[in-house]
């Protein structure tokens, strides 16, 4: 019930508009989003990888109404990639289709990607697309498959969502072409007709996918905070003879830390996805419908911020 509402807020723009500039809303967001700036990321990346964490790079800003704003996103991210440069440091990105035009014009969100591949494949790194909405979840591939990959196959990987009933199916195909996958539960607010309803089935659903992409895919993004998962992972790695450097373990900004800390220690190879800049909203409130308890943070922090005003 709460996380449907929550989902339902993070598509609510006069909503962020109010809380964009309410501060206590801001500081929370700083927990998960690391601040509006390339600067403020790029000192987040520094942070991690200080520690042997490598990075994803997220430029939150979901939709685009035209095609400038969407040229405009490309090539903030080309300016990502040339930064993370220019910086040393270990990050890659990760790009929404949907902020590179793709509800315009498929075109156009091609010749986007095709630039910023480009630029990828010149300084040999790695850019992921996200996975929306189930509404994109066909397009998404299809584009992957016939209009990127064949060209930019070591530079661009996707994500599958376990939630969704035709994953399995999906992980098949991507194991077939040799393609990258991060694998991942599903953030988004799913009819029952297309993702199972229940948690359990998620979770079941994920490690049989994780399990096939251990095995016979092509360097697995493993991510998840669910401490069972990671377990499982670990047992399957060691009980199959995987290399830990045949997969990765991949975790949220501000998630978990101990956890991303502890499996580095073990050695496991450990990217945190680090999401920034000012479209910050619809991203921290599907954070916090993956885990309502986070809303105890906001409530402790309005009651303060309540009765630090009567005191004063
Ligand atoms: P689950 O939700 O079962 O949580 C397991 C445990 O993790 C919780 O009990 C809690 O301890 C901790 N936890 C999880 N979320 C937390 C939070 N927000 N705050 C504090 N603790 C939390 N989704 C998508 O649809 N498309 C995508 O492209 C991506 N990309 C992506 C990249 C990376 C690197 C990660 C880690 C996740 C995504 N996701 C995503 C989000 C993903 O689908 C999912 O919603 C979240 O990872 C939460 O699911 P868990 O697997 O962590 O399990």
């Amino acid at each position: 019930m709460l996380r449907n509402a929550l989902l339902y807020l993070s598509s609510q723009p006069r909503v962020f508009n109010f809380v964009r500039h309410n501060g206590m809303a801001k500081s929370f967001a700083g927990r998960f989003v690391a601040g509006e700036t390339l600067d403020t990321a790029l000192a987040a990346v520094k942070q991690l990888n200080a520690k042997g964490i490598t990075a994803s790079l997220d430029l939150l800003g979901e939709s685009v109404h035209n095609e400038a704003e969407a040229r405009e996103s490309a090539r903030h991210y080309i300016d990502i990639l040339d930064r993370i440069r220019e910086n040393g440091l270990d990050a890659n990105v990760s790009v929404k289709l949907t902020a590179m035009g793709l509800d315009l014009s498929e075109d156009v969100c091609v010749a986007n990607m095709q630039d910023i591949l480009e630029r990828a494949r010149e300084y040999d790194t790695f850019v992921r697309l996200d996975m929306e909405g189930s509404d994109y979840t066909q397009k998404t591939l299809d584009l992957f498959y016939e209009r990127l990959y064949p060209s930019f196959r070591g530079n661009v990987g996707i994500v599958l969502q376990s939630y969704l009933y035709r994953t399995q199916a999906d992980v098949e195909q991507a194991n077939t072409a040799g393609a990258r996958v991060r694998i991942c539960k599903g953030a988004y607010k799913e009819p029952g007709t297309v993702a199972f309803p229940d948690k359990k089935d998620v979770d079941e659903a994920y490690v049989r996918a994780m399990h096939c992409l251990m095995i016979d895919g092509h360097y697995p993004g493993i991510a998840t905070h669910d401490e069972a998962i990671v377990r499982d992972a670990k047992q399957f790695a060691r009980e199959n003879s995987i290399a830990n450097d045949r997969f990765e373990f991949q975790m949220l900004y501000g998630v978990r830390r101990d956890l991303q800390e502890q499996l580095v220690r073990e050695g496991y190879r450990m990217r945190v996805y680090v999401p920034f800049g000012t479209q910050w909203y619809p991203y921290l409130m599907r954070r916090l419908a993956e885990r309502p308890a986070n809303m105890a943070f906001i409530t402790g922090n309005v009651l303060k911020e309540m009765v630090g005003r009567r005191r004063q």
